[in-house]
């Protein structure tokens, strides 16, 4: 049987230079899709899949990712005293349990596969899992759990993909497919953003992992790739001599949020899908001639 996956890393020492100057300050992390941040659908994704120690691999200016994940007493003792109940459950609710975060520093930009590297000591000598808070993904159930449920059958590593269109292959790591169905077939390679002519196929990895603690070891001595950063895609392809890689199509819709467009159209779609919201926001789209704009 394969080893239980209870712990998650997640990569937030970025610059988010993509987002300046609304990332001067602040974390690209932390930017919120309608109001919620990126790193708690990241977090909650990764709850529901039944992990449940976080470790999240920081920068400078990300101090406030470990305030997030806090509690706030007066913030919450305001909250409870307006009888705002309901706010303060969903505060309490979104907040992993004491003791169950940890979080460790990236003190260089080295790139992927060095912030992993970063949380070896943490995750220790167990597979664990690994998102990318960038990519928010809306599937029911989320992407992590889709996954864990074909790593129960399959164990080893296990790269969530997706197909895009030609003209973004090179903006992502990309696999070769080997045999067996959507949910759980064989990779038998990969390569970081390659040129379009080069690329083994259309599907691409989509910032979820399950991965060996083997793979520490291969990143410690990682030679620079692509963009002159330590590729976690590359030391994937020397594990995969020795162990299965696994892939998923994943059943649900993607936002790359790392990219304004992505980022954008990601708030459009959850408030369009939120109750609340709704209604009113309709009401306003329909106010902006969008014809017109369009
Ligand atoms: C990283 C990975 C890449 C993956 C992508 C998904 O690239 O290296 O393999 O396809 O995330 O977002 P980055 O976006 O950090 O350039």
């Amino acid at each position: 049987m394969s080893q239980r996956v209870r712990t998650a890393v997640f990569p937030v020492a970025g610059l988010g230079t993509r987002f300046l100057p609304a990332t001067k300050a602040m974390p690209k992390e932390m930017l919120t899709v309608v109001d919620r941040p990126l790193i708690q659908y990241a977090v909650d994704e990764a709850r529901e899949a039944g992990v449940e120690h976080f470790v999240f691999v920081t920068g400078r200016n990300k101090s406030v990712i470990e305030d997030h994940f806090d509690r706030q007493f007066e913030l919450e003792t305001t909250l409870e005293s307006r009888g705002k109940l309901e706010a303060l459950k969903e505060l309490q609710r979104d907040l992993p349990s004491a003791g169950h975060t940890s979080f460790t520093r990236q003190q260089e930009p080295l790139g992927l596969g060095h912030a992993v590297w970063c949380a070896r000591d943490i995750v220790g000598d167990k597979p664990f899992a690994l998102l990318l808070p960038d990519m928010l993904f809306k599937g029911e159930p989320g992407v992590l759990k889709q996954m864990i449920d074909t790593y129960e059958e399959t164990g080893g590593n296990v790269v969530a993909v997706e197909e895009v269109p030609e003209s973004e292959i090179s903006s992502y790591g990309v696999i070769a497919r080997g045999g067996g169905p959507d949910r759980g077939f064989e990779i038998t390679g990969m390569v970081e953003k390659p040129k379009r002519e080069d690329a083994p196929s259309n599907l691409i990895i989509s910032g979820r992992y399950i991965l060996q603690p083997e793979i520490f070891s291969l990143l410690a001595d990682q030679p620079r790739g692509a963009g002159g950063e330590i590729q976690l895609t590359d030391a994937m392809q020397t594990l995969m001599t020795r162990q299965r890689f696994t892939g998923v199509k994943y059943q649900g819709q993607s936002f790359d949020c790392g990219s304004k467009t992505g980022f954008l159209t990601a708030n459009v779609v959850y408030a369009l899908d939120r109750d609340d919201i709704r209604p009113g926001f309709l009401r306003e789209l329909r106010k902006l001639d969008l014809e017109d704009r369009l």
